[in-house]
């Protein structure tokens, strides 16, 4: 059984929870021309998960599409939109499968490091982007390889990214990028930080 869904149950720890919800917060107020009040969007959550990260942005949607690799993941989002019409769950793997849908907002939090080919994938992102859209990924800054405990276990393919990296996405998908760092994460008497992307294709 893989990693998430072997974790999916005991997933959505407090600390998780807190920190998942803060980072929406800061998301939705640091991007108040993309998160306004009036404004209702198609949105896809990439690595969705249990949902911690994509169902704070259910305010902004008319519709939410999870998307993720762990069915156990997606079962635990399921339970908790169990009431609601528009929120849709994927069960495939975007890396080799492709998605007929189109979004005005791309979010993706904690999952581009699981990825073989995150360039790829951001193609395939650029290609399901409706036009004005735009493209939000969190995730790790390049770290020393210590961030998970067990990296082959928990399918970790990257430790992190480089700005660098993130500019290639970028550039070699021919789209425009607004990086900045946007947490940290103090765990195993060190300091991780996390960048947000923010890509469009205007
Ligand atoms: C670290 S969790 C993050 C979950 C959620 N985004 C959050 O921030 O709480 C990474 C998620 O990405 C999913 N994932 C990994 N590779 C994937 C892929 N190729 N396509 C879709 N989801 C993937 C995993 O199953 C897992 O649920």
């Amino acid at each position: 059984m893989s990693h998430f869904n072997e974790s999916a149950s005991s997933w959505d720890s407090p600390e998780k929870i807190t920190m998942m919800k803060n980072l929406a917060r800061k998301v939705i107020d640091i991007y108040p021309d993309i998160f306004s009040k009036d404004k209702k969007y198609d949105i896809m959550d990439f690595g969705a998960g249990t949902g911690l990260f994509g169902l704070e942005f259910l305010d902004f949607a008319k519709s939410l599409t999870a998307v993720d690799t762990s069915e156990a993941m997606l079962d635990e989002l399921k339970s908790k939109t169990k009431e609601r019409q528009d929120v849709f769950t994927y069960n495939i793997d975007l890396e080799s499968t492709n998605l007929d849908k189109s979004f005005d907002i791309i979010l993706s939090s904690m999952a581009f490091h699981h990825l073989q080919s995150p360039e790829s994938v951001m193609l395939k992102f650029k290609a399901m982007l409706n036009p004005n859209g735009k493209i939000l990924i969190i995730d790790l800054c390049k770290e020393d390889g210590s961030f998970h405990p067990d990296n082959d276990k928990m399918g970790v393919k990257h430790h992190g990214f480089a700005e660098q990296e993130v500019k290639k996405w970028a550039s070699h998908t021919n789209m425009n990028l607004n990086y900045s760092i946007i947490n940290e994460i103090e765990k195993n008497h060190q300091i991780y930080q996390q960048f947000l992307a923010v890509v469009d294709k205007n």
